[in-house]
C-alpha cells in the first residue's frame, strides 16, 4: 500500500461513526481497480483515464507533500462507495498561513443518505485543521447547501468562474 497521505491524519472518532464493515483511507494508486472513477461519475464528467494515467496523477500529488489529501470510503466488499479532497495551500498572507480546499465531494448513488458525505468532509476538515488551516472553503451548487450547512459550513462570498 502507497498511501497518498498519513492515515493517521483520519480522526477514530469519524472512522467510529461509518456503518459497520465501512472504512475509510486514503487513496492509494491501486485504487483505479476498486471504482474510484465510477464514483465520481455522479459528480460529474470524469472521462476514460487509464490505469497510467491515474497512477501518474497519484504519484503528481503525492510529490506535492502535504497538499492533496484524497481519501476514500469502501464498503463491505471492498468497493470504493465514497470520497473526497482537502487542497491545502500555502500562502503569504495571514503569516505564511494555509487554506484547505475541500474538493470533489461524491457518493456513490445507491449509498447516499448513510451520512457517508457528513463523515468524509468530517475527516476532511479535521485533516486541515491537523494540517495547521486557519479556514476551510468549498463551492457547491444551490442544492447542496443544506448538506453543507448540516456539516458546520455557512455561507461565506460569492462564487465566480471563468471557464475555457
Ligand atoms: N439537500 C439537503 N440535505 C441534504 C442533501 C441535499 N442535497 N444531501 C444530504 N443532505 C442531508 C441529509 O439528509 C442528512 O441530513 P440529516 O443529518 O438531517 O439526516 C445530512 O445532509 C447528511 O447527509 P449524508 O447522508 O451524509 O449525505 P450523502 O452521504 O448522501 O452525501 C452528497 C451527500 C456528497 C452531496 C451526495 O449526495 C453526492 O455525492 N451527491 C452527488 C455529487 C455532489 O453533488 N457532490 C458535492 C459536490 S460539491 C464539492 O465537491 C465541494
Amino acid at each position: 500500500m502507497d498511501p497518498l497521505f498519513d492515515a493517521q491524519l483520519i480522526p477514530r472518532s469519524v472512522t467510529n461513526q461509518l456503518p459497520s464493515g465501512y472504512r475509510m483511507r486514503p487513496l492509494v494508486s491501486s485504487d483505479y481497480d476498486k471504482g474510484v472513477l465510477d464514483v465520481l461519475k455522479v459528480l460529474t464528467v470524469v472521462g476514460n483515464i487509464s490505469r497510467s494515467q491515474f497512477v501518474d496523477q497519484f504519484n503528481y500529488w503525492k510529490s506535492k507533500k502535504d497538499m492533496y489529501h484524497t481519501l476514500v470510503v469502501l464498503n463491505e466488499q471492498d468497493r470504493v462507495v465514497g470520497c473526497g479532497t482537502v487542497l491545502v495551500e500555502s500562502k503569504l498572507i495571514h503569516e505564511c498561513g494555509k487554506v484547505g480546499h475541500i474538493e470533489d465531494i461524491a457518493v456513490a448513488k445507491d449509498q447516499q443518505g448513510k451520512k457517508l458525505g457528513l463523515r468524509i468532509i468530517n475527516a476532511l476538515t479535521e485533516i486541515g485543521r491537523a494540517q495547521g488551516c486557519y479556514k476551510i472553503i468549498l463551492d457547491c451548487s444551490e442544492h447542496n447547501v443544506k448538506f453543507y450547512e448540516k456539516c458546520g459550513f455557512t455561507r461565506g462570498g460569492a462564487e465566480m468562474v471563468l471557464k475555457f
